[in-house]
């Protein structure tokens, strides 16, 4: 049986931190499930540090399909929240239910996520109907990258914190069952932690929160392009890759790989009757 939406609910009433990753493929869902994660985010982020793009608007509902299955079969125990791309929900709520639907239906998730406050409300009461566990996100929301002008910190004014406050009710009403908070000041996170039954679940966010998401790639310094401000790297496996690699190119051109162990004998007698055969004229 895996986490539900109930277990991470009751975590928020027991003051029990949720600690939630991202992954975007089997092994590494793997990895992190038999790490003791409750919940994995396969976060549309991986347009970024999956496929390269410069930002998460390119991403598509087939690209996060195909990635969500890969992490559900990786999987057992935790929760799976898939995050629905851009424009997978923005323009009318019935293809945004469908949208939500294909990833519990087709994919194997049991829940999803959106970006947006009191503009989705409506969206996210349609999809909760419909049986589809949901995930809010407001604060920094990157899918609107272009309208927020760059990943600032939101919240910092009077009316903007005041207006990320009314988006996490709206969400809570609407039937949201855990909110994302991203790059929003922590005293901020902690009274709208405060205010909410759900729990909130920050990413620049600061301690106060009900739980943390880091991406994998930033957490574990696979992504170097840029560290961060909210992340704390807890390995670098970019360096390691590297070192690795080099060790292993070098051991090809000097012939140190492979050696007996990883090849395969022939008996002398097989050998021995090829070479004969071989040698043979036609
Ligand atoms: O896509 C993602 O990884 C996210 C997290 C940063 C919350 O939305």
């Amino acid at each position: 049986m895996r986490v539900t939406i109930r277990d991470v609910r009751k975590m928020k009433r027991r003051g029990e931190k949720i600690a939630m990753i991202t992954a975007y493929d089997y092994t590494s869902a793997r990895i992190v499930e038999e790490a003791g994660v409750p919940i994995i985010l396969v976060g549309d982020s991986l347009g970024q540090v999956v496929l390269g793009y410069d930002s998460t608007v390119p991403v598509t509902m087939e690209d996060m399909v195909h990635h969500t299955k890969a992490v559900v079969r990786g999987t057992t125990s935790v929760h799976i929240v898939a995050d629905m791309p851009f424009l997978s929900y923005q323009a009318d709520q019935a293809e945004a239910v469908r949208n939500a639907g294909r990833f519990l239906k087709e994919a194997g998730a049991q829940s999803v996520k959106l970006e947006g406050g009191r503009q989705v409300a409506d969206t996210v009461r349609v999809i909760v109907r419909a049986g589809i566990p949901v995930m809010g996100h407001i604060g920094l929301t990157p899918q609107s990258i272009n309208q927020l002008g760059g990943y600032r910190v939101q919240g910092k004014s009077v009316a903007a914190a005041l207006g990320l406050m009314e988006d996490a009710q709206a969400l809570e009403d609407a039937g949201a069952y855990a909110l994302v908070l991203e790059t929003v000041p922590s005293p901020l996170a902690e009274m709208i932690t405060g205010r909410l039954s759900i729990p909130t679940i920050g990413i620049g966010a600061g301690l106060h929160c009900d739980g943390q998401v880091q991406v994998f790639h930033d957490l574990l310094g696979l992504f170097t392009d840029f560290v961060p401000k909210h992340t704390r790297r807890y390995a670098d496996l970019a360096g390691s890759i590297k070192e690795a690699t080099a060790r292993y190119v070098n051991n090809v051109q000097t012939q140190v790989f492979p050696t007996d162990e990883q090849s395969f004998p022939m008996d002398q007698s097989v050998l021995d009757e090829i070479s004969v055969n071989a040698s043979r004229p036609q």
